[in-house]
């Protein structure tokens, strides 16, 4: 399985602190937006993942994560010129992901379940991952009869019940097809929620619903919380070998910099 992050956008609710930078490098609690989302997809066993994001800051991924040998797997980056929603960019995966499956986390996503062994029991169609809430039509809604999805809609006024669909995703290759045949929606852009319906239509919909903490992160109040939720996952002491790697580069970088006490002239040199 392939994994996706995606990290594009202009993260226009959060200016001005996106004003300068990405919304999904911004600090949550002690490490940046993205590393929540690569945690994820990394403790599920992903090796091989596909960042997406905007011309603008793209040096700063490349810059935070490398090729992402000091997490034992590897980066590919790709840039989306125009934000014009998920499924748009999920299009510019095509050629990466070929005929592998792909999980597809949002990068303002943090969540507290581990998912591997629903990504492990995957056999094709598309999956999505629901979280009980009381806000919940700030998301895509689900609704559902007898243990089957039979509807998703996107941020209604009036939820038809509270499961939120998280911004963490599982499809079969048909996804590219599906997306070739979208429709921009109102607010003009490639929507997640109409690819997710083509598959409910098609009957090849599962889920899974979260038991564990889950926000994202694209709005004042929803950065507060995932500040919130990270905190109280990391002293919780929810260590991963993924957070040893990311304090492990930090230290290497570190050594790079110059001894203190060191002249300008001997700075230079060394
Ligand atoms: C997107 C999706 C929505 C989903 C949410 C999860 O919304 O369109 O269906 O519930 O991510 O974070 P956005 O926040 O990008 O508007």
């Amino acid at each position: 399985m392939k994994g996706i992050i995606l990290a594009g956008g202009h993260g226009n609710r959060l200016k001005p602190l996106t004003e300068v930078t990405n919304k999904h490098l911004l600090p949550v609690y002690n490490k940046p937006m993205i590393f929540y989302p690569l945690n994820t997809l990394i403790g599920a066993g992903i090796r091989d993942i596909l960042i997406v994001t905007g011309s603008e800051y793209a040096g700063g991924f490349l810059k935070l994560l490398g090729s992402g040998r000091d997490y034992g797997c590897r980066f590919t980056f790709e840039v989306q010129e125009e934000a014009l929603g998920i499924a748009h960019a999920l299009s510019l995966a095509e050629d990466f992901v070929d005929k592998d499956y792909m999980a597809v986390m949002l990068g303002d996503n943090i969540l507290e379940d581990q998912v591997a062994s629903t990504m492990a029991a995957f056999h094709g169609g598309a999956h999505i991952f629901l979280k009980e809430i009381q806000d919940a039509q700030r998301f895509g809604v689900a609704e559902i009869e007898d243990g089957v999805v039979t509807r998703i809609l996107e941020k209604p006024k009036n939820p038809p019940t509270n499961l939120a669909v998280t911004g963490l995703y599982l499809y079969d290759n048909e996804i590219f097809d599906i997306v070739r045949n979208l429709t921009p929606s109102a607010r003009g852009e490639f929507e997640i929620t109409d690819v997710n319906n083509v598959y409910i239509e098609r009957g090849r919909m599962s889920y899974t619903t979260l038991n564990g903490a889950w926000t994202d992160a694209g709005t004042f109040e929803s950065l507060h919380r995932a500040n919130q939720v990270a905190r109280s996952l990391v002293r919780a002491g929810l260590r991963t070998p993924f957070e040893d790697s990311i304090k492990r580069r930090s230290q290497r970088n570190l050594k790079r910099t110059p001894a203190a006490g060191q002249s300008l002239p001997q700075r230079i040199r060394s």
